[in-house]
């Protein structure tokens, strides 16, 4: 066994966090380390070791994260005592990525802290990845002589095939592949963990699960909200990197994966990149008919009129940049070849969803002559991953009295109404599951590689074949008519 895997896991713990002094921090990780911190989750010791360029003290560090715990946790209930006590233990280390000097000076912290265990934490731009994983290394703080050391690294993890290959490259200089934990924060949501729970602690949906009884498959992210503050990232981003490449993918890999010969971190995801390497390749002109884009233009979100996406801050007035995707999608296999998945992505849609509808096929025969309301091929299996999370199973039933009439019907299941709770934060588990050293919910080298593989292929395709005019929705609308037109084709509709 390697030294890094022995789990010590009452020793002194350290989670440096990169980017410190950045919206990801105070909103998500903090509120996550204070919930960890009351269930007692985590070592007694654990200090939290913000790492940022900004003029901060450890006191304006410990008011911001003190802010993102109130916003957080406050209006559900109140915060207790372990806030004071994740308060107490943070500190705020001011540098640049790239000054030995800041590295140096969190060696001295983490010596004087004794701290055996290491958890980092890149939450900052993309493009300072490299140097910080070059510096630890060159520091010697990416292994612990009496601990563990891991590294969590944040999306985008590169921006095609090439630069994720180069990222990888650089990283495996610093550190192995077991201590690096590249997050995708869609497989930390109890939704989304539930999909391979659904289909292989249940016997009786397995053997649908496939070509023979599935028409097609439907994904949907939709979201409300437009680019806020984050233009700069997203103009070069649009929705295939900033929502595809990772968590629409995620969801596909997750909803065609054969069984895994295990629960664990290798063999799951061993099945999810034999997933990606079945995708068929969508490559230059086929992106025409394969994928279809559009930009939101200003509208209304429920009663309130929001810019359109060129008029965001930070957006150039020619951009042509995507905030609506969708993509054909094929898995070349014995399980689902000549299933159609489309898989959809957007911006200020009216409402936020995330689901994944698994469309069955008709009756071998229609034995009934009757009014049937609920249509030829009334099943569809629907998994509500966010919000109103749930499952239902939709079917046809008889309806009462002497009619001959068929009407829809459902079965269901809400996480809410059963479990009394909402799902907890995503973070929160995958914080727990790297310091536990479980890879299962991150993506492994391999799997980021078949994603960008995939993903590559289109964004090349696109660059060999311009639109001329990018179609545009309104704001709060659910897509132009070009995206209904794309499923058409294949004689469907969205649901
Ligand atoms: C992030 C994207 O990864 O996921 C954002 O960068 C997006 O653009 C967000 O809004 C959606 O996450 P969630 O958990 O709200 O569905």
């Amino acid at each position: 066994m390697n030294a890094d895997h022995v789990n010590n896991n009452d020793s002194p713990l350290a989670i440096i966090i990169f980017g410190a002094t950045g919206d990801l921090t105070r909103r998500k990780l903090i509120p996550a380390i204070y919930e960890l911190t009351e269930a007692g989750k985590l070592p007694a010791e654990t200090y939290i070791i913000g790492f940022a360029r900004r003029e901060w003290s450890d006191e304006n560090l410990r008011e911001t994260f003190k802010a993102g715990i109130d916003e957080d946790i406050s209006p559900k209930k109140p915060a207790k005592a372990p806030m004071n006590k994740v308060l107490q233990n943070s500190f705020y280390l001011r540098s640049t990525f790239e000054d030995p000097d800041g590295y140096k000076r969190l060696c001295d912290k983490l010596d004087a802290l004794q701290v055996k265990n290491i958890l980092y934490y890149l939450a900052t731009p993309p493009e300072e990845y490299a140097t910080i994983i070059a510096q630890i290394g060159a520091a010697g703080i990416n292994k612990q002589p009496r601990g563990w050391t891991r590294i969590i690294i944040e999306k985008p993890y590169g921006r095609d095939l090439e630069s994720a290959i180069a990222l990888d490259t650089e990283v495996h200089k610093v550190f192995a592949e077991h201590q690096v934990y590249r997050i995708d924060h869609y497989l930390g949501k109890e939704t989304v963990q539930n999909i391979l729970v659904f289909r292989f602690a249940n016997a009786i949906f397995e053997p649908l699960w496939n070509r023979r009884y599935v028409d097609h498959v439907q994904i949907t992210v939709a979201e409300t909200m437009g680019v806020g503050t984050r233009a700069g990232y997203y103009d070069n981003s649009g929705v295939i990197r900033d929502m595809f490449q990772n968590h629409l993918l995620q969801l596909v890999t997750l909803t065609a994966m054969e069984a895994p010969v295990g629960f664990n971190a290798d063999a799951v995801r061993d099945e999810k990149v034999k997933v990606l390497k079945a995708l068929r390749p969508i490559r230059d002109q086929e992106v025409i008919t394969n994928t279809f884009r559009a930009q939101y233009v200003s509208g209304l979100i429920g009663k309130k009129r929001v810019p359109g996406y060129k008029d965001e801050d930070g957006v150039p007035a020619d951009s042509v940049t995507e905030t609506l995707l969708a993509v054909r999608m094929y898995v070349d296999n014995w399980r689902w070849a000549g299933v159609p998945f489309f898989v959809r992505s957007a911006k200020r849609m009216p409402g936020r969803m995330t689901k994944i509808l698994i469309r069955f096929r008709q009756a071998p025969l229609s034995l009934f002559n009757w009014t049937n309301l609920a249509g030829d091929a009334p099943n569809t299996l629907i998994l509500n991953l966010q919000p109103n999370e749930g499952i239902r199973l939709e079917f046809g039933a008889k309806a009462p009295g002497p009619v001959n009439e068929i009407l829809p019907v459902n079965m269901e299941f809400d996480y809410d109404e059963t479990f009394g709770s909402e799902p907890p934060d995503a973070y929160e588990r995958l914080l727990l599951d790297c310091i536990m050293g479980d890879a299962t919910l991150f993506t492994r080298a391999d799997e980021v590689r078949g994603q960008w593989s995939y993903v590559t292929d289109i964004i090349n395709g696109w660059k060999n074949n311009p639109v001329r005019n990018l179609p545009v929705y309104e704001s709060g609308t659910w897509g132009p008519p070009g995206l209904d037109e794309f499923i058409h084709l294949n004689g469907l509709t969205w649901r």
